[in-house]
């Protein structure tokens, strides 16, 4: 028996990257799974490559109405919502000085008002469920160790990580069956690393010095986030609210 059975997961920012890889890592393990995505085509591609009991949704995380929908489309086609992994996510480089607004207000748009929404729409749905439940929200190890060009991105990722351990803390103490974690990948090879990639005029220098920011040498795999966000969200993890989950090669440790 899987470690899903009988569960209904909506994975955000599932197009590609880690949210792609977390789906596919749901489905195998029994779970019926709501992708969503604010790129429609991509979208598509992503429902096309994965097999078992999928549904792709059409979501701005940015949009409480969107969310509602994608709630609501969700609980229609599996008739519950069991587990909420928060991937949708953007990074743009910029330090303190060279920010500008309109890029902060979309890191905080999408990085952080995007978890408050999905947190808030899907905890009816999930107490409705009658079943223990699990939000898995992606943070980075970035809120765990900041970086001078990531400014908006640390800033934005820190906020849901303390919004995800106060949800942590209420739902634990109201009696409530939703656990809250957080997971923190260090580079990991997707769509948004490869986007960092292609902004530098040496490749293979570029990836020698993210690699070099983790203790283990390397940059890691959506596979590899995709199993601990799996832990987080199964049954396994019964005892884990408000936890951080580091998977970056030891990159949040400084010696
Ligand atoms: P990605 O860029 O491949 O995937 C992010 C997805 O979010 C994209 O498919 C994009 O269309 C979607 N998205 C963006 N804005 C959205 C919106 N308003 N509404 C709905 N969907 C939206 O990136 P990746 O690497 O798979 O990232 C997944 C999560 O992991 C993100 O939250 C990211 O910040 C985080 N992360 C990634 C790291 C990496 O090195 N790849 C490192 C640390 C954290």
């Amino acid at each position: 028996m899987g470690l899903l059975e009988g569960d209904v997961a909506l994975v955000t920012g599932a197009a590609g990257g880690i949210g792609l890889a977390t789906a596919r890592r749901f489905l195998a393990e029994g779970a019926q799974v709501a992708i969503a995505d604010i790129d429609s085509a991509r979208l598509a591609g992503a429902v096309e490559t994965l097999r078992g009991d999928v549904l792709g949704v059409l979501l701005d995380v940015t949009s409480r109405a969107s969310w509602k929908a994608a709630v609501d489309a969700t609980v229609a086609r599996f008739g519950k919502l069991t587990i909420l992994v928060n991937g949708a996510g953007i990074s743009e480089p910029a330090d303190i000085e060279t920010l500008g607004d309109d890029a902060w207000q979309r890191h905080l748009a999408v990085n952080l008002h995007g978890v408050f929404y999905g947190m808030q729409e899907a905890a009816p749905a999930m107490k409705a469920s009658g079943r223990a439940c699990a939000i898995v929200n992606i943070a980075s190890m970035l809120s765990l160790r900041p970086g001078a060009i990531f400014a908006a991105y640390c800033a934005s990722k820190s906020g849901m990580v303390a919004l995800s351990q106060s949800a942590a803390l209420h739902f634990a103490r109201a009696g409530i069956p939703i656990r809250v974690n957080t997971v923190h990948p260090g580079a990991i090879r997707t769509p948004m690393y490869e986007r960092y990639i292609a902004m530098a005029d040496d490749r293979e220098a570029a990836e020698a010095s993210f690699a070099a920011t983790h203790p283990m040498g390397r940059i890691g795999e959506a596979d590899e986030v995709a199993e601990a966000i799996l832990f987080l969200a199964s049954r396994q993890a019964s005892f884990t609210t408000g936890a951080q989950i580091p998977v970056d090669g030891g990159g949040h440790l400084r010696d």
